[in-house]
């Protein structure tokens, strides 16, 4: 075992948050796995560099399954109370993720993008009605978009929004214990509820289709898988597109060189998601893994007996070994082949849905509003206290300039 010492990433405060990456660069520098002290509060060994992180997504000893966690004897030290596949391994993995993709379907998908358009069209329009021409890009627009989608797909009251989003959020990005566990019993509780209503009154939302295949086969989702499957994907599926459309904005919007290529040639558009998600993407980290017998990465041989790994997404998207000048935002660089969907089984099966959403509200933003600009020195933005999830709370934007303000 390596015998550096703890990194401690909670002690940069404020400033990790707004900016890890040069300490991800000096880590790096010093090899591709290292012990840090998370700013969520526990200790993790952390893969930095992409050849690594890559592999270490696909190792089948790094298992997701919360009973390879130390000292868990049996599933109630599970604190997500219903399981899902994000937290389970095959074959239990493999079987939950093909119920939920015989749902989840290309058409499916399709189909929406005239929705997407329409939402994001009223939020601009909302904005650009406002008096003053300012707005925030967060709670104005990236997240009620995706929010809207979400509930629209699954089938759940976007009047609950605020409801959920508290409980989402705390689950995410303030993980703090025991009110993070209430949030996610509130969740729980509020789903099942939910999937109850299904049940009585079916629709042609996902979580209808996927309370039907029960009905027609025994195989397909438990009680308690469905609650976990719709937790997962109401946290999974928006939380991330809500950090992948303002993160990705405010890189855009601090580029102006980028912004005006990208204005004159909308054939960049699928090019510069990709460059957002790469840069500026949300996913941190990956979710938990626990090694199921010693591991080596790079030099260092991680213990076997479920010790806690996390893998850097956003340290390996920067990694320069994979990413010519990894910093530089570069619209036109094909950056397709970066982390933050992750990799291997778990990789993001949302990636379609997300990429849809952000290609349609970066190309709607850029052509309703010609005068978009940040409304705030980006070294004063307040980012959340997570290395797992990267993501703004507010970013104050000018949608008119001021002088066609009132206009
Ligand atoms: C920009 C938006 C998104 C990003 C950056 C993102 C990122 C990710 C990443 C990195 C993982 C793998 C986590 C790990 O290996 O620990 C993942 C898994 C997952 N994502 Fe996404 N996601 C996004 C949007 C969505 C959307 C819109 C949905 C659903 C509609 C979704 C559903 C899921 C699900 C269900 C999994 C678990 C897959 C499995 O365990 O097999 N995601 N996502």
């Amino acid at each position: 075992m390596s015998e550096e010492a703890i990194v401690d990433l909670a002690a940069l405060g404020p400033d990790f948050a707004r900016d890890p990456h040069p300490t991800y660069a000096d880590l790096r520098r010093r090899g591709p796995v290292h012990r840090v002290l998370l700013p969520e509060g526990f200790t993790a060994w952390l893969v930095v560099g992409y050849e690594e992180a890559r592999a270490s997504l696909s190792d089948p000893r790094l298992s997701n399954d919360w009973r390879n966690s130390p000292g868990a004897a049996d599933t109630d030290d599970d604190p997500w109370s219903s399981p899902h596949m994000l937290i389970s391994d095959p074959p239990r993995h493999t079987r939950l993720r093909k119920l939920v993709v015989k749902e989840f379907t290309p058409r499916r998908v399709q189909a929406l993008g005239p929705r997407v358009q329409e939402v994001t069209n009223e939020l601009i329009e909302a904005m650009l009605a406002r008096p003053d021409g300012r707005a925030d890009l967060v709670q104005d627009f990236a997240f009620p978009l995706p929010a809207a989608i979400i509930c629209e797909l699954l089938g759940v009251p976007f009047s609950d929004r605020d409801k959920f989003h508290r409980w989402t959020t705390q689950v995410t990005k303030q993980w703090n214990g025991a009110e993070a566990e209430a949030a996610l019993a509130e969740l729980d509780g509020y789903l099942t509820a939910l999937l109850e209503d299904k049940r009585a009154n079916p629709s042609d939302d996902l979580l209808s289709g996927l309370v039907r295949q029960r009905e027609e086969d025994e195989d397909s989702l438990s009680d308690t898988e469905m609650v976990g499957l719709a937790v997962l994907l109401l946290v999974a599926g928006h939380e991330t597109t809500t950090g992948l459309l303002s993160n990705g904005m405010l890189a855009l919007l601090r580029h102006p060189d980028q912004l005006s290529a990208l204005r004159a040639d909308f054939s960049l558009l699928d090019g510069t998601v990709e460059e957002m998600l790469r840069h500026s993407g949300p996913t941190g980290t990956s979710l938990h893994r626990f090694t199921t017998e010693p591991v080596q990465i790079g030099g260092t041989t991680i213990p076997g007996g479920g010790e806690l790994v996390l893998i850097g997404n956003t340290p390996a998207n920067r990694d320069p070994s994979r990413f010519p000048d990894p910093d530089h935002f570069d619209i036109r660089r094909g950056a397709a082949n970066h982390l933050a969907f992750g990799h291997g089984v778990h990789a993001c099966f949302g990636a379609p849905l997300a990429r849809l959403e952000a290609r349609t509200a970066v190309r709607s933003l850029l052509e309703r509003c010609p005068d978009l600009a940040l409304d705030a020195d980006p070294s004063s933005l307040t980012w959340y206290p997570s290395a797992m999830m990267r993501g703004l709370p507010h970013l104050p934007v000018r949608v008119r300039s001021a002088d066609h303000t009132g206009s």
